[in-house]
């Protein structure tokens, strides 16, 4: 068994129960899980850890290359050492300490064709899924677990990976997580410590640059396209959205998934506050903290129309092969709310329509109905992934339509499609024309 020395109690101040697991009283994985802690806090200058138990992260091995390591010797130990604790040693994995939720997948196992997914990965991960599980994993597989049983509440401190997840959580829910990643997670799970820095402490919460608002935000849409000018322009900044005349209608969930989302893919905006709406910004003062503003933005019409023809700038051909709905995954009322658009037609020839949605909701979207209308439609409902994911989309897809402007920003990157943004009215009306008739509303 490795024994570490005793670190220096100058760098990183350990209680003595952190102490412990970091000397070895726990056994080998969680020594090493405390070792990761501490060489990570310390390179971020974190004086100490903080307890959580809270932890999204992805665990399951899902790729060749890790079914490959498995089959080594060392079954899932060793591709949770490899992966999740940056260990070539193979440790054997207690059961978590922490409160897990397990996010998205590059598939969906229920859909192995439209993945191009072989029985023998399908069947891996299903043994790794089940593996996770038994360790104390929760099978969300979604990118949305603020959905599905996973709600931080004010101030809780977590450790969670996906930038959606994580910018919803610090935002809407006041939760307190930085964006982790799969080595960081996988120690916080066994250990329920992460290091205290970012935004985990009061002071980088604050805002620090103004967006004020000239126009109404009120549709998914306009939730989006302020996300995405946002973002822009403060990248990985804390931005308070502010309006003299108070914010109109309230942003419901699906308006703040959309709105985070895109901030923090054409930023990296891990926190925002809205005046009046989220819970450390009941002012505008309440989210400065005192501080002054590095800078105050405006945005009105203008802004708003750059920001649309910014998005849709790779959408050229109006053919149309491929809707996607559900970045970040759809809830029922967006699931709800795209069954009665399409109920009664049908998707075009030559397009497809999926849409993406955590599987506890599907299970939901089954039950009332929902799956049926659109199935019948001819669309899809998935779970556990997305395109820009799996790096998934029907075959022959040269132009997507899609009400997602994260999405919008990533697919064309990744895949080199074309892309529409727009309505969800107006992606709904694509699938069945198999054209893009949408425009700037
Ligand atoms: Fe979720 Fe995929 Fe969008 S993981 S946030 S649906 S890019």
């Amino acid at each position: 068994m490795l024994r570490l020395e005793t670190q220096d109690k100058d760098s990183m101040q350990l209680t003595d129960h952190e102490q412990a697991m970091y000397d070895g009283r726990d056994g080998p994985a969680i020594q090493k899980a405390m070792d990761l802690l501490v060489r990570y806090g310390e390179a971020l200058g974190a004086e100490r850890l903080v307890e959580t138990n809270n932890v999204c992260a992805t665990i399951t091995a899902t790729t060749p290359f890790q079914r490959d390591i498995a089959l080594k010797g060392g079954g899932m130990d060793a591709v949770f050492s490899e992966f999740s604790l940056d260990s070539q040693d193979v440790v054997k994995i207690p059961k978590f300490k922490t409160f897990t939720s397990h996010l998205q997948l590059g598939f969906d196992p229920n859909q192995p064709e439209k993945f191009g997914l072989s029985e023998e990965i399908v069947q891996f991960y299903n043994k790794s899924e089940k593996h996770v599980a038994g360790l104390g994993a929760q099978i969300m597989n979604t990118c949305t677990p603020y959905q599905v049983g996973n709600v931080p509440t004010r101030g809780e401190h977590c450790a969670w990976m996906e930038s959606s997840a994580v910018v919803y959580c610090n935002s809407v829910l006041g939760g307190r997580t930085n964006t982790e990643g799969r080595e960081s997670c996988g120690a916080a799970m066994l250990t329920g410590r992460i290091p205290d820095w970012g935004y985990h402490r009061d002071e980088p919460r604050r805002a620090t640059h103004v967006i004020e608002l000239d126009i109404e935000v009120e549709s998914v849409q306009d939730w989006g396209l302020l996300g995405y000018f946002m973002g822009d322009l403060v990248q990985e900044r804390v931005p308070v959205v502010y309006s003299r005349r108070g914010i109109g209608k309230v942003p419901n969930l699906p308006r703040l998934k959309h709105f985070g989302a895109a901030a923090s893919s054409s930023g990296g905006v891990e926190m925002y506050h809205i005046a009046g709406v989220t819970p450390e910004a009941l002012t505008l003062e309440q989210a400065l903290g005192g501080n002054q503003p590095v800078e105050i933005f405006r945005y009105g019409e203008a802004e708003r129309r750059a920001t649309y023809e910014k998005i849709n700038a790779t959408g050229k051909d109006a053919e149309i092969q491929y809707v996607m709905l559900g970045c970040p995954h759809y809830t029922i009322e967006q699931i709800w709310e795209a069954a009665q658009l399409i109920e009664g037609r049908k998707v075009h020839e030559n397009c497809e329509l999926w849409i993406f949605t955590p599987r506890v909701i599907k299970s939901l979207a089954d039950r009332n109905g929902y799956t049926e209308i659109i199935e019948k439609a001819g669309g899809i409902i998935m779970s556990d992934s997305c395109s820009a994911m799996s790096r998934a989309v029907p075959k022959g897809t040269k132009t997507v339509a899609l009400d997602s402007a994260k999405q919008a920003h990533y697919l064309p990157a990744i895949l080199g499609v074309e892309a529409w943004f727009g309505t969800t009215a107006q992606c709904i009306d694509a699938a069945c024309t198999g054209r893009w008739n949408g425009g700037y509303e």
